[in-house]
């Protein structure tokens, strides 16, 4: 019991275990629940049913304000990127506290309105296959800073804004050929990926973009890629990101920003929240030493590190079964919910959220969901205190890229989102229906 239950003791205020006592006077204490903030996770879990994300608005809040103080001091802008989470509920929660967004479609630009019209003026629009329709929804909400991906979309961009008449800011989302010790998938700053233009390059299109009427210079941006742990590889790319400053300031260009993109990791191993202020500090060491002496604006764009942490999948253990000499628990929530496990081999932290007297003793088991896929699975041999038929299940660190990347898999409808808030709760997303799932189909006759 003790592995599971002290690592997650260690995870105020989002996720945090609490004694429950029943009684006279509460006197006698029967176990210890999971809770979100000050809400039991069972209490969530029979109110609105599983598979459910539950995320933590303090934890959010906390993990922005770490960010915050770690840039204080140089001029900078948090713009989170929608991407990891863009429910309305959240954007509007990182709305209120001042945060910009990075957008990478039409489809998040448009949240980000709808919650805040206002919040335009902190957007950048990232993205390598911006379409025209796109980019004049951008223009005309008037957004910060396009981040340009190959000279094609620069003169794409160019067309729009003549059209439009307005005047696009712009930065060339350079590719500064940097490993990032992370998984191939979402690993973007070589030179064999699809993202950015080539550093070699960019001085000339700098040049031939800064002829044109409706294009501003105004940034050089760069993204490396996503769950890096490692602050090396930042710092290297923010040295070749400064040296390219250098050399545009000296050609005449007025370059006010620079976009440092996001990717900073989290521990999924072994979370712990409250320590987040220590790699948030590692962090801007690492971008803000070579930038030094450079009068930039600097954008961040975080995603994982701002919401991950803060959220989890509740799950339900539907029946356990033995096939051999192996154990499974096949729960109710399934790789249609949160893909990563399956698509990645994500590691993910999965506990009960409740812990009593049984929990002492741990068994090796399969954590799967129901869908017709040996590949549908949380947890491959995973040392887990014993649970029950019944019994919930905590899938920790899915704020992020969790609800976002959810199908309709197996005719299955997404889950429930919460936000949790201190006592209150807030429904941000209802469980889908059979009829939202349908609606759009027709029959032949
Ligand atoms: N900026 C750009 C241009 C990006 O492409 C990304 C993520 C971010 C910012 C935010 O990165 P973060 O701070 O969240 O690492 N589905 C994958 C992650 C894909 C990341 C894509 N780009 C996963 O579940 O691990």
């Amino acid at each position: 019991m003790n592995r599971t239950a002290n690592r997650s003791e260690g995870r105020p205020p989002a996720f945090s275990y609490r004694e429950v006592r029943k009684g006279f006077l509460r006197r006698r204490p029967i176990g210890t629940t999971l809770s979100c903030d000050e809400i039991p996770l069972e209490r969530l879990a029979e109110r609105y049913g599983t598979p459910l994300y539950v995320y933590s608005a303090s934890a959010i809040r906390e993990r922005m304000d770490s960010f915050e103080h770690a840039f204080r001091k140089v001029p900078h802008t948090i713009c989170y990127s929608v991407k990891a989470n863009s429910n309305l509920g959240i954007l509007q929660l990182l709305a209120g506290i001042g945060c910009g967004f990075d957008v990478v479609s039409g489809g998040e630009l448009e949240r980000v309105l709808r919650v805040d019209r206002r919040a335009a003026k902190r957007v950048v629009f990232s993205g390598v296959g911006k379409t025209s329709e796109e980019m004049q929804a951008a223009l005309k909400a008037g957004v910060m800073l396009f981040n340009v991906e190959s000279e094609s979309e620069l003169w794409r961009l160019a067309e729009c804004a003549a059209r439009t008449r307005e005047k696009a800011r712009i930065a060339l989302r350079v590719n500064p050929d940097v490993p990032a010790n992370t998984h191939p998938y979402i690993s973007t700053g070589l030179q064999q990926h699809k993202f950015g233009i080539p550093l070699s390059k960019a001085r000339k299109l700098y040049a031939q973009a800064s002829g044109t009427k409706y294009l501003r210079i105004a940034g050089v941006s760069v993204h490396i890629g996503s769950q890096i742990t490692d602050v090396q590889p930042f710092a290297l790319t923010m040295e070749r990101v400064a040296e390219l400053v250098r050399v545009l300031q000296d050609d005449g260009h007025r370059i006010q920003y620079v976009d440092a993109g996001g990717g900073l990791g989290i521990d999924y191993q072994d979370p712990s929240p409250q320590e987040f202020a220590r790699p948030a500090a590692e962090y801007a060491a690492a971008l803000l030493r070579p930038l030094r002496g450079l009068k930039v604006h600097l954008l961040l764009e975080p995603g994982r590190s701002i919401v991950g942490p803060a959220g989890a999948l509740l799950t339900r253990v539907l029946y356990r079964k033995t096939n051999g000499p192996k154990q499974f628990l096949v729960v109710d929530a399934a790789m249609n919910d949160l893909v990563r496990p399956s698509l990645y081999d994500a590691y993910h932290e999965i506990v009960p959220a409740r812990l009593d007297v049984n929990s002492a003793r741990h068994e090796t088991v399969d954590v799967v969901g129901p869908i017709c896929e040996s590949g549908d699975f949380f947890a491959r041999g995973r040392e887990l205190p014993v649970v029950n038929e019944g019994e919930l299940l905590a899938i920790l660190d899915a704020g992020a890229y969790g609800m976002v990347l959810a199908s309709n898999y197996n005719t299955r409808p997404r889950p429930a989102e919460v936000l949790v808030d201190g006592k209150s709760v807030k429904v941000i997303r209802r469980r889908e229906t059979m009829d939202d799932l349908l609606r759009l189909e027709t029959r032949l006759s």
